[in-house]
């Protein structure tokens, strides 16, 4: 990669501009793709091209559209602006209310518009546009998740020796559930552009390879390959990592000790539970919720002496979906704190907002458990977030959340049923301290080791020896 630049391409960007007051501020955009990607362009360079999507984006750019980031010294991120057609069609429609969908197993969630389908394509082919009028020689393109499913292919058809990748970030579904797109083939061969397509587990890679084979590809599953139309891409998993020194060390920090310890007096409990999420149906909000009820009402013990912290971003809030899943989520807290809360105790204190990841780690600090219970996650990074700001804490994880086959030390659940989730919390809650210790420190240990920068290195490793 070293004489060519690195060209990214995803649909998040990872900083955003907004007005404050009079003045302009830039802020970072939460989520793994930012996390997971940022610190690697910092020290790569190279461009970076995503949809423009903050207030003020565009009011900051050079006349080509262009900014650094983070600052002066920082690489270039290119804004692509799009119609209100293309977000309601493009990202909205075909992404969000297609793709996310089915990606997560719920197919009656899904919509399949054509007119959203033309808007993929046609967005799509803009960002395939912009990275190939950015390119070098033959260049390295990166692209990212199920948004840029066909631009692998619109790359690969105007520039037949590019260097193509991609990483999906989502889970693949079973081929029944991705074959009910209408649009699958296309999308398919979309993603058989790239060299390299990389999952978080074995269980998504093995479901693209079982996909594609049902769909005519030649496949080989000793080595993850497969060859479609005179062409081999290669698949790999491996699970993204966060930046582990990053919140170790800030967890050291005196402000924000200070912080915890007011976040934990505040509460005034002897058992304190964090769940930080972005609002979305995949999420389990609810039942992880109903959970809490169900341990309240199995062990009344835990009255007066267990809060559930809940924070939930705000997220796709232009879907009615989200926005429904929002009153279910209100509905269920009121529901909930109305039959328990006795004086200014209550077991569930709800936040709504998101809040940059720095100021989570306080929350992460204070907390004797997470509480993470997807009913599906590609991966899950808030698992690792709090495991890497602490000395101790238990981990309660869905065992359909992508980080599970990773984090297997953790007290896994069956987040759809709801009374052995209250059960594990309980067990989980009252394990005794060396156990664990033991515990934590095997989960320690894997996300210390398999950090970003192992990712990366594993990734970009895997692409280059594609070359060979
Ligand atoms: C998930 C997806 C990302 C996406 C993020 C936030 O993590 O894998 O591609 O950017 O959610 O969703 P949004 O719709 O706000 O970009």
């Amino acid at each position: 990669m070293s004489d060519s630049k690195l060209i990214l391409i995803s649909n998040a960007e990872p900083y955003a501009h907004k007005q404050q007051d009079d003045r302009i501020i830039q802020e970072k955009q939460p989520g793994g793709l930012t996390t997971g990607l940022d610190p690697l362009m910092q020290e790569e360079g190279g461009l970076w091209i995503a949809w423009g999507r903050g207030e003020a984006d565009f009011a900051v750019v050079a006349e080509d559209n262009t900014v650094r980031v983070p600052d002066a010294d920082g690489y270039t991120l290119k804004r692509l602006d799009f119609n209100e057609g293309e977000v309601q069609g493009f990202y909205y429609g075909f992404s969000n209310s297609t793709l996310w969908p089915i990606s997560h197993n719920f197919v009656t969630r899904a919509n399949f518009s054509p007119k959203n389908w033309q808007q993929y394509q046609q967005v799509n082919r803009k960002y395939a546009r912009a990275a190939i009028s950015e390119a070098e020689k033959e260049g390295w393109f990166w692209v990212q998740d199920y948004q840029l499913c066909l631009v692998p292919g619109m790359i690969r058809d105007e520039i037949p020796s590019a260097k193509i990748a991609h990483f999906w970030h989502i889970p693949w579904p079973a081929v029944e559930i991705f074959s009910t797109i209408p649009w699958r083939q296309e999308l398919l061969e979309g993603l058989l552009g790239n060299d390299l397509l990389g999952f978080h587990n074995t269980s998504y890679l093995n479901n693209f390879l079982q996909t594609a084979l049902c769909r005519g590809a030649e496949v080989d599953w000793e080595e993850n390959l497969v060859h479609y139309h005179g062409h081999t891409t290669r698949l790999t998993a491996i699970p993204l990592g966060i930046d582990y020194e990053y919140f170790s060390s800030l967890a050291e920090k005196k402000e924000i000790r200070e912080e915890a310890a007011r976040i934990r007096d505040y509460s005034d409990v002897e058992y304190l539970l964090i769940g930080v999420d972005r609002l979305d149906y995949t999420k389990g909000i609810v039942p992880r919720l109903r959970a809490i009820e169900k341990l309240l009402d199995f062990y009344p013990q835990y009255r007066e002496k267990l809060t559930l912290i809940q924070r939930v971003a705000p997220s796709r809030t232009g879907i009615p979906e989200y926005q429904e899943m929002r009153e279910r989520i209100d509905r269920t807290v009121g529901e909930i704190n109305g039959r328990f809360q006795t004086g200014p105790w209550e077991p569930i204190c709800y936040f709504w907002g998101s809040l940059p990841q720095r100021e989570l780690v306080p929350y992460y600090l204070a907390a004797d458990a997470a509480f993470i219970t997807p009913l599906i996650d590609g991966l899950n990074l808030v698992s690792k977030e709090y495991l890497a700001s602490r000395k101790n804490g238990q981990l309660i994880l869905s065992e359909f959340a992508g980080v599970s086959e990773q984090l297997d030390d953790a007290f896994l659940v069956n987040p759809y049923y709801i009374e052995e989730v209250a059960e594990t919390l309980h067990k989980a809650l009252q394990e005794g301290k060396e156990a664990k210790k033991q515990r934590y420190d095997k989960l320690n240990k894997t996300i210390a080791s398999q950090d970003i920068d192992w990712w990366r290195e594993k990734f970009l490793q895997r692409w280059e020896n594609c070359y060979e």
